[in-house]
C-alpha cells in the first residue's frame, strides 16, 4: 500500500520541523522540510548579490540553478549548484530572504515541481506554508500547527541560542512576526489553513503531547 502524504503548515516557530521529524520517525516516513528549498534560492540570490524582489532576475536564476535535497542518516541535506548549504541557510537573515523570494511566481513554480516529485510516492511528512492548500491539496492528512507569537519567538530564540548565536528574544519575535505577515499577505499560495486541516495550537503543549495529538488524528483519518 502507498504510504500517506501528511501535510503540516503553519507560521514560523510553531514547531513544525521538530514535530514533523518525530512524526516521520514514528511512521518510518521521510521528512521533507520545504522551507529549505526557499532558503536555498534566497542563499543563491544573496550569493550573486541580486535583488530578491526582482521577478526577472529571480526567473533567470531559477531557470539555471540546481537545488537538491538528499538524505544522510535520515537527515535532510540541501545543495545549491553542488555546494552543501544545509547549515548556512539556517540564520534569521536567510529566513527573511527566503520569505521575500517566496513571493516570486517563478520561484514558486520551480519549487512546486520539486516538492511534488519528492512527495508523489507517499510515505512523507512535508512541512511548509502551502502544502495542504497548493502542493498537495489532496494530502491524506493535513495539519495547521500554530502557537502564540510570543511562544514562537521564544522557541526560535532558544533554538538559535543553542546553536551558539547571540540573539535578542524581542528582535527574533519581531522578525518572525514580520515574516509571517509577509508569508500570509502574499498573492500566490499565502500561508493559510486548508479547510480540511486539523488546527493544533501548541502554545501550552509539550512536544510529546503534540506528536501524540497528530498521531491520533492520523490514525483516525487514515482508517
Ligand atoms: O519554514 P522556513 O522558516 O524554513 O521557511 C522559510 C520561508 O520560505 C518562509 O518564511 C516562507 C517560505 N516558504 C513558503 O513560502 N512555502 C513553503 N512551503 C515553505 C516555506
Amino acid at each position: 500500500m502507498k504510504g500517506l502524504v501528511i501535510a503540516i503548515d503553519g507560521p514560523s516557530g510553531a514547531g513544525k520541523s521538530t514535530i514533523a521529524k518525530l512524526l516521520s520517525r514514528r511512521l518510518g516516513y521521510t521528512y521533507i522540510d520545504t522551507g529549505a528549498l526557499y532558503r536555498a534560492i534566497g542563499w543563491k540570490a544573496r550569493q550573486e548579490g541580486v535583488d530578491p524582489t526582482d521577478e526577472h532576475v529571480l526567473a533567470a536564476l531559477c531557470s539555471r540553478v540546481d537545488v537538491r535535497l538528499r538524505y544522510e542518516n535520515g537527515s535532510q541535506r540541501v545543495s545549491v549548484d553542488g555546494a552543501d548549504v544545509t547549515d548556512a541557510i539556517r540564520t534569521p537573515e536567510m529566513g527573511m530572504i527566503a520569505s521575500t523570494v517566496s513571493k516570486s511566481p517563478a520561484v514558486r513554480a520551480r519549487l512546486l515541481i520539486i516538492q511534488r516529485s519528492l512527495g508523489e510516492q507517499g510515505s512523507v511528512v512535508m512541512d511548509g506554508r502551502d502544502i495542504g492548500t497548493v502542493v498537495f491539496p489532496d494530502a491524506d492528512v493535513k495539519f495547521f500547527l500554530d502557537a502564540s507569537a510570543a511562544e514562537r519567538g521564544r522557541r526560535r530564540w532558544r533554538e538559535l541560542k543553542d546553536k551558539g548565536m547571540d540573539v535578542d528574544v524581542n528582535v527574533i519575535t519581531a522578525e518572525i512576526t514580520a515574516r509571517d505577515l509577509q508569508d500570509s499577505g502574499r498573492d500566490i499560495a499565502p500561508l493559510k489553513q486548508a479547510s480540511d486541516a486539523a488546527y493544533v495550537d501548541s502554545s501550552t503543549m509539550t512536544i510529546e503531547q503534540v506528536v501524540d495529538r497528530l498521531m491520533s488524528e492520523i490514525e483516525r483519518r487514515s482508517l
